[in-house]
């Protein structure tokens, strides 16, 4: 297997280093082996070079089976900068049209919803990832004036969203939840009467082909209340791009911070390149310091051991993850852990 590794900036690089260290000790246990290519690209090198991923970066992604990112973003570079010009481009480059992103409550991890256990909070968001508000599709009219006007358009197309639809309902199949089959769309029908019209029908007929799974629809808003009102009602939710994105907010947040929620950038066609990352940021206050929460960069490593050929390794790993969460440490929040940063690696690596 060969990883390229984006280690990135801030506390990236070191949640980095224990995902890295448990993929060492898991590929014993499984009897694989694996290569790495460390890439430089973050906020240093652009503040160095102007450049944010160098000529070929693209081909030369593409050239491995995965990619693992620490997080990018430098209080010293304008916010947005490099995680357009890194993150979103890639998403779009690599045709990364699956943001996957588990909501699960681990074990011993405390979550802000009164009363809610481990068996109440575990669903997965399948965010489209490669349309909608995030296609940089608009303008301005007038700019500078007291007249401006500024246009901000959402795209769909049949194709992006069938494929979304279609991988979700197999997700949601395969994942074969013993209380039942479940896949919600998430979206705005009632308001985005084009758009969101394209989803619905689209939901409607794939559903067909999947009688096993039963189809559901929320409105957006009220996908927010439950979450956190009732947030065992969910298995699977299939949404846009711009409402996932906000949406897995509130997910990361109900499974106990960005200190444990862990996504992943799917191409899941033949020869595509997924890309995994914890969904925290760089966090660059705490740089240096081996004290920010590794967990969800190596729940990051396990779902790219999924994705590319390795599930045993991957809930290998996802298992030792609990028994540390729920056995080992203090907290979730940085500093606060009861442990260094290459503890936690350690004590992962230790379950396993
Ligand atoms: C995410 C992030 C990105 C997004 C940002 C950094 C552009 O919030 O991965 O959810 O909006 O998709
Ligand atoms: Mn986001």
């Amino acid at each position: 297997m060969k990883i390229a590794v984006i280690g990135g900036d801030g506390t990236g690089p070191e949640v980095t280093r224990e995902a890295l260290k448990v993929l060492e000790a898991v590929s014993k246990l499984e009897k694989f082996s694996f290569s790495l290519n460390h890439l430089d690209w973050g906020s240093e090198r652009y503040m160095r070079t102007g450049e944010i991923i160098p000529e070929g970066g693209f081909d030369l992604l593409r050239q491995h089976d995965a990619i693992f990112l620490g997080a990018v973003g430098h209080p010293d570079v304008k916010p947005g900068l490099i995680e357009k010009g890194l993150l979103l481009v890639t998403r779009f480059k690599l045709d990364q049209y699956i943001n996957l992103r588990p909501v699960k409550l681990y074990p011993g991890v405390e979550t802000p919803l009164a009363g809610k256990t481990p068996q109440d909070i575990d669903f997965v968001v399948v965010r489209e990832n490669t349309e909608d508000l995030y296609c940089g599709m608009g303008g301005f009219l007038k700019k500078d004036t007291p007249d401006e006007v500024a246009m901000q358009t959402a795209v769909y197309t049949r194709k992006g969203c069938e494929r979304c639809i279609r991988w979700a309902f197999e997700f949601t199949r395969k994942r074969n939840n013993p209380k039942g089959k479940h896949l919600t769309l998430v979206a705005k029908t009632n308001v985005l009467t084009y758009g969101h019209d394209l989803w619905m029908r689209t939901f409607e007929e794939v559903a067909k082909e999947y009688p096993d799974v039963k189809a559901d629809y929320n409105n957006v808003d009220a996908c927010c209340m439950w979450m956190v009102k009732s947030p065992e009602f969910y298995d699977v939710i299939v949404t846009t791009n711009m409402f996932g994105d906000i949406i897995t907010d509130i997910g990361a947040m109900i499974q106990g911070g960005l200190g444990v929620a862990a996504g992943g950038n799917i191409n899941p066609d033949r020869g595509g390149v997924s890309m995994f990352e914890p969904m925290g940021g760089s966090a660059p206050k705490y740089t240096g310091q081996n004290v920010i929460n590794p967990i969800a960069a190596i729940g990051a490593m396990a779902m790219l051991l999924e994705h590319t050929g390795q599930p045993n390794a991957g809930a290998r790993v996802l298992k030792a993850v609990q028994s540390v969460t729920g056995t080992k440490m203090k907290s979730q929040s940085a500093g606060k852990m009861g442990h260094s940063t290459s503890e936690v690696g350690d004590l992962v690596c230790a379950a396993l």
